[in-house]
């Protein structure tokens, strides 16, 4: 295997470009200190809510919107519930989606801790769930996640290869370990098919049984 990956994973970063209000929720995240997901990840998430059978979708960690806007904006016809514990970080999002015309009936933001609303999230109801909130919480809110999916329905998981780290066993810190366990986890799960993308910081992506 060539070992000139870094360059391979910048060349697809650079691919992919966006629309200004994307970029504008990028600059408004980093002033928060939050980290959005990168540009081929969301291309990725924009590929699959293409699907004819995507049309129902949560996110666990909305940050300013990069992800819940693109998505939106990819595809009319999906709705989109989206968690995320800080309020001023959602309410750039909300602005984004009010001036990008989407209808609020397309979408929820819902303000609080993942493992307090995941669980009060109907079962069976999503066809996708991609999960980008705390790593320390990323089991849990995956078990979660797939209790709510449909049969057929996907989840993708952001960071699975964490800054390189994830493969590194010498890395042991709270939040490598908690990432490469989730990966373990999803990747032994009887209900899930799953692999792991090398694409941005890494996606699993599961489909479930
Ligand atoms: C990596 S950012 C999400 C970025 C967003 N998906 C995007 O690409 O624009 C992670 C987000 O998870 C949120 N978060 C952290 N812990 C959380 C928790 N326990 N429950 C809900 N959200 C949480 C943070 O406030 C932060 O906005």
């Amino acid at each position: 295997m060539s070992q000139n990956k870094a360059a391979s994973w910048v060349y697809t970063e650079q691919l992919h470009t966006e629309p200004e209000s994307v970029t504008q929720a990028r600059k408004e995240a980093a002033e928060l200190q939050i980290s959005s997901t990168g540009a081929a990840s969301v291309q990725f998430l924009k590929n699959l809510v293409l699907l004819p059978h995507i049309r129902t979708v949560a996110e666990i960690g909305t940050g300013t919107g990069v992800v819940s806007l693109s998505l939106l904006l990819e595809n009319p016809a999906i709705n989109l519930t989206t968690i995320d514990i800080e309020s001023v970080a959602q309410g750039y999002a909300r602005e984004h989606f009010a001036a990008a015309g989407i209808r609020p009936s397309r979408y929820r933001i819902i303000n609080g801790l993942s493992s307090d609303l995941l669980p009060r999230l109907a079962c069976a109801a999503y066809d996708l769930v991609y999960l980008d909130g705390d790593p320390l919480e990323a089991e849990g809110d995956a078990k979660e996640a797939i209790r709510m999916l449909r049969p057929g329905g996907i989840l993708v998981c952001n960071h699975a290869l964490y800054q390189d780290r994830v493969a590194d066993p010498a890395r042991r810190d709270n939040v490598t370990v908690a990432l490469r366990n989730l990966g373990r986890a999803l990747l032994e799960a009887e209900e899930l098919s799953a692999t792991v993308l090398p694409v941005g910081d890494g996606l699993i992506f599961a489909v479930k049984r």
